[in-house]
Order: structure tokens, then C-alpha cells, then sequence
């Protein structure tokens, strides 16, 4: 992993490539891709050699693409992470359907025209910023091409997430990719893996002899791990109707956090080794069965309300959304992994669109003592709480008892902080970490194949009962609040409480 260091030549470090976008007139390469080659191309990251092809249906010249992606950096960067730069020197655009075989010609053509122009080795990275159902024809158009085999060089193929819509797709689009690609090539990208408080969590827990003794069955209670959003569907309705909460955030984002988590650790510190770890918690996953779903999961739909100060209209009324959906917009799932570490201490992973704030976080909650010999007068015990605090703070906090100063023994909670704004380090987004591990060839930070069809292995149930049973109670939370009441109850019925965000 690219965080263990060693000593490399200057081709390892800045590879000259060449980034092959599909989708580049798209919303992702706008808002998330320019910013980050940009930010990478202003630190010296990438070589001088770097080149960028986009490609899609929009007609834009080579010109028109280069400022749209300037304005793009410019607009998207936040304030914390400076100027954002220029772009590398080589952009071209290429107009066409993906379904054209002429274009994958003339993308060989771009392609071979730069890389002998540049001389050495002809490396290429093929991004998928594309709607899922553009996949396998792109695929199928590189293999016919067979653009995705170089002699001098390597290919890699980043692709976005959604890795499918169920089990079924999920396998069939590593079918297609590895009927191109194999497996060491496939980059799956989620980016909340390439942010530092995420990793982070590896940190934390593998180099600090304090935490790793008491992270099991025998000194935690619960874990919770929550990612609030205060925003609503936006401009996305046509994709979301369809996937809804469980496919957006649950697939990816918190189960990679819950896998983070709850990994035993690796045998070394490198990219096969971690992700056989993570792959092994989701099998440890105990299978739902559709019988006993609302024992494990709830769900929800935000209504209008009010979210910081501005009355927004609930998902139902939202541009472009059926005014009678179905479609979950918030979900609780309880998880119990079946092994020796965490038997018996339960997962709680929530997710909600139009929450009362934007927050990401991990919450591990540790058991009281076993005797507790100070009175009530004394003040609420609280447990101690361990919060990794992931967005949009990073940082780490624990919460402690400390005696209130006085002649009366009075308890108080307390809370030790360490905000990472500290470190006084720039925190890159997590695009830039990610591009620069896939020159560097460094799989680490991207999901395996196995573990995408494991996510929705664990998924699967909750997602048919809840096909095939609609949901009355929709809307049933205002947006503006933290989710429906029956997610409260459902924690309450465990003897817990959800944590305040
Ligand atoms: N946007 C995000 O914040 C975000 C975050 C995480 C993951 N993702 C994932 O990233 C992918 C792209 O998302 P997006 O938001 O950028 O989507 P988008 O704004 O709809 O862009 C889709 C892009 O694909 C192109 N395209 C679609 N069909 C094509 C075809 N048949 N031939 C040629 N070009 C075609 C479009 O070209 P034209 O518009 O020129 O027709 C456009 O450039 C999706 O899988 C999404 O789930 C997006």
C-alpha cells in the first residue's frame, strides 16, 4: 500500500499516461475529476506527460472541453484546498455514441498518436464515468479494439459505483469487465476510501496499542455508523427512483465503512491482504431471511420541511420523482457479524437523505463497568464513546466521566478531541488520492470484485421485501429531522439510542 513508502524512480512515481474518460461531458468529471487532475497537476503529482481523452455525445472541441473542465476545477475546489491549477498541457475530446465502433477507432488512432509522440511506455487508465448501462457496450467496444492490451505499458479501468443494481447485474458486470480486464486491473471506486479519516480507521486501529486490545465483544457494546445528508434528490431523481437509499449509500459507503471497522488485521500492509480481511467480514454477515426483515431493517421517505432555514419540498414533490414512489430515501439496518470478535455486538449503520445535517461518522460505544458503586446523585454514567468523525470535520473524539470539581462527587461527561485541521496538512479530496493510487498501480483503496457481490449478497433480502411490499407509512420522517420515529423504536426495542449528530 502506497502508505508503507519505499524508494522508486521518477517513472514509478509520476507515470506518463494517458486518462481515458467515457463520460466526460458528464456531472462526475465536472465536479469531482477536474478539480482533482487539476490539484494533482498543480502539486507535480502527475507527469508533465499526462494526457487526458474525453469522450461523449456532447459536441464540445478540444477547447470548449479544456475550459469546461478549467471551470469545473475552479468552481469546485474548496477554499481549504487553494488555487486549483492548471490542466495538464494534452486535452482532447472526442464526440460520439458509445455504441459507434468509428469512435473506438478514432479513440485508438488519439491514443497511439500521443503515446508515440510522448515515446516509452504506453500506459492508460479508461475511467467509466458513465451510467451503469453504458458498461458492458464500452467494454465490449475496447476488447473489439483491443485497446486494452498494450505491449510496452499498462491499462487500468477505474470504474464509479453503482457496481450493478442487485446481485444478479453486480456478477454480470464483472463478467464483462474481466472478459477485458483481469481482476489486478479492475479499479472500483468508492471514494470515501480515499478519504484520510477513513483511512484513518487502519491507523488507528493497526498502529496504536491502546485501541486494538479493547476493539471486541468483550469491551464494546455497539457500533454505529451513520452518513447524513441534509441535501435532498437533486438533479439525480432518474437514477435514484430506481435504486434508492440501500443501493446508493449501503452497498458501498457503509459497508465499506462497517468492513473498516470490523477487519481483522491484515497479514501485511498491502492491497490483496486488507481486502481478503474486508471480504471476510461480509461473509461473516449473518444472512436476513425475507421473514424477519423488520426485525433488522427500517426505512423512509422525507417529507417537505425545513432544512437549514429553507422550506424544501418533500422527495414525492422533487422534479422528475413518481408523486405515489416507493422508493426509501432513508434506512436503519442492524448488522450482526458471526465471528469471534464481535459476537453478540451489533452493528447499527443508518443513512438518510434530507437529514437535519451533513454528517459521516463512526461511533464505537463501549460497555459500562462491571460494578457501578457511585450513587445516581452522582450523575448520568455515560458510556465511553469512541467517534470517528469522517465528514464534514475529520477528526477523532473520545468521551469520558470526569468529576465535576467540588465538594459534592458529581460525574460529567467530557470529550478529548483531536480535530485533523490540526495536522495543518491539506486534506486532499478523496478523487485526488484515489487517481494517484491508480497511476500508481496501488488497488488497496478499491473495491475487489468478490466484495462487490458480497455487498449485495448481505443487501439482497431487505431489498426484495421491500420490492415487494410497498410502504404505506411513506412519507414518514420531515425533512429537516434525523429520519423516521420507527428507526428510534428500532433501536429502542435493543435498549439503545441512536447517537445525536
Ligand atoms: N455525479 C456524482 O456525484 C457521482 C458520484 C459517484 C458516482 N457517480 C457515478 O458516476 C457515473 C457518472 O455519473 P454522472 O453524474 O457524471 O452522470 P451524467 O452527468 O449523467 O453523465 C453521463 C455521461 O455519460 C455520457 N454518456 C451516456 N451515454 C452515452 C452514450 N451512449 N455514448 C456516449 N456518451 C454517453 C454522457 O454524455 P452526454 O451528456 O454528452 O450525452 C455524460 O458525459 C454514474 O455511474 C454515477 O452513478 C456519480
Amino acid at each position: 500500500m502506497s502508505l508503507a513508502g519505499g524508494r522508486r524512480s521518477e517513472e514509478e512515481i509520476r507515470p506518463p499516461a494517458t486518462l481515458v474518460i467515457f463520460g466526460a461531458s458528464g456531472d462526475l468529471t465536472r465536479r469531482l475529476l477536474a478539480p482533482a487532475i487539476a490539484h494533482l497537476n498543480r502539486d507535480g503529482a502527475i507527469s508533465k506527460d499526462f494526457a487526458i481523452i474525453g469522450i461523449g455525445r456532447s459536441p464540445f472541441t478540444d477547447e470548449e472541453f479544456r475550459a469546461h473542465l478549467d471551470d469545473g476545477a475552479r468552481e469546485f475546489t474548496p477554499p481549504t484546498q487553494g488555487r486549483p491549477g492548471d490542466l495538464p498541457a494534452k486535452v482532447v475530446y472526442l464526440a460520439g455514441d458509445f455504441a459507434e465502433a468509428e469512435l473506438f477507432q478514432r479513440l485508438k488512432s488519439t491514443l497511439e498518436g500521443i503515446e508515440s509522440r510522448r515515446g516509452g511506455a504506453r500506459n492508460r487508465i479508461f475511467y467509466f464515468a458513465t451510467p451503469p448501462d453504458a458498461d458492458e457496450t464500452i467494454v465490449e467496444q475496447l476488447g473489439r479494439e483491443e485497446l486494452a492490451t498494450v505491449e510496452n505499458g499498462w491499462i487500468r479501468a477505474v470504474v464509479e459505483k453503482p457496481f450493478g443494481h442487485d446481485l444478479a447485474s453486480g456478477r454480470q458486470l464483472n463478467k464483462v469487465l474481466l472478459s477485458v480486464f483481469p481482476e489486478k486491473q479492475i479499479y472500483r471506486i468508492d471514494h470515501y476510501l480515499g478519504k484520510e479519516t477513513v483511512q484513518n480507521i487502519f491507523v488507528l486501529r493497526f498502529a496504536n496499542g491502546i485501541f486494538e486490545p479493547l476493539w471486541n465483544h468483550r469491551y464494546i457494546d455497539h457500533v454505529q455508523i451513520s452518513v447524513a445528508e441534509s441535501v435532498g434528490v437533486g438533479h439525480r431523481a432518474g437514477f435514484y427512483e430506481s435504486a434508492g437509499i440501500l443501493r446508493d449509500m449501503f452497498q458501498n459507503h457503509l459497508l465499506q465503512l462497517l468492513t473498516l471497522t470490523a477487519m481483522e488485521p491484515p497479514a501485511a500492509y498491502e492491497a490483496d491482504a486488507i481486502r481478503a480481511e474486508k471480504v471476510k467480514v461480509l461473509e461473516s454477515i449473518r444472512p436476513y431471511t425475507e421473514g424477519d426483515i423488520d426485525d433488522w431493517a427500517v426505512r423512509g421517505q422525507y417529507g417537505p420541511g425545513v432544512v437549514d432555514g429553507r422550506r424544501v419540498p418533500g422527495y414525492r414533490e422533487e422534479p422528475k420523482v413518481d408523486p405515489a414512489s416507493n422508493t426509501p430515501t432513508y434506512a436503519a439496518v442492524k448488522i450482526a457479524i458471526d465471528n469471534w470478535r464481535w459476537a453478540g455486538v451489533p452493528f447499527y449503520l443508518r443513512s438518510g437523505k434530507r437529514l437535519g445535517k451533513r454528517v459521516t461518522e463512526v461511533a464505537i460505544e463501549f460497555k459500562g463497568v462491571p460494578h457501578r458503586f457511585f450513587s445516581k446523585a452522582s450523575g448520568e454514567m455515560q458510556p465511553n464513546v469512541l467517534r470517528l468523525h469522517i465528514q464534514p470535520d475529520e477528526g477523532v473524539s473520545l468521551k469520558f466521566g470526569v468529576k465535576i470539581p467540588g465538594s459534592v462527587l458529581q460525574i460529567q461527561p467530557v470529550y478529548m478531541d483531536f480535530p485533523y485541521a490540526r495536522l495543518g496538512a491539506p486534506i486532499a479530496g478523496g478523487y485526488e488520492r484515489l487517481l494517484l493510487d491508480v497511476t500508481h498501480g496501488d488497488q488497496t483503496l478499491f473495491i475487489r470484485g468478490d466484495e462487490a457481490e458480497h455487498a449485495w449478497e448481505v443487501l439482497t433480502p431487505i431489498l426484495d421485501a421491500w420490492a415487494k411490499r410497498p410502504a404505506p407509512e411513506f412519507p414518514n420522517y420531515a425533512a429537516g429531522t434525523f429520519g423516521p420515529e420507527a428507526a428510534d423504536r428500532f433501536l429502542e426495542k435493543d435498549g439503545r439510542r441512536w447517537r445525536t449528530l
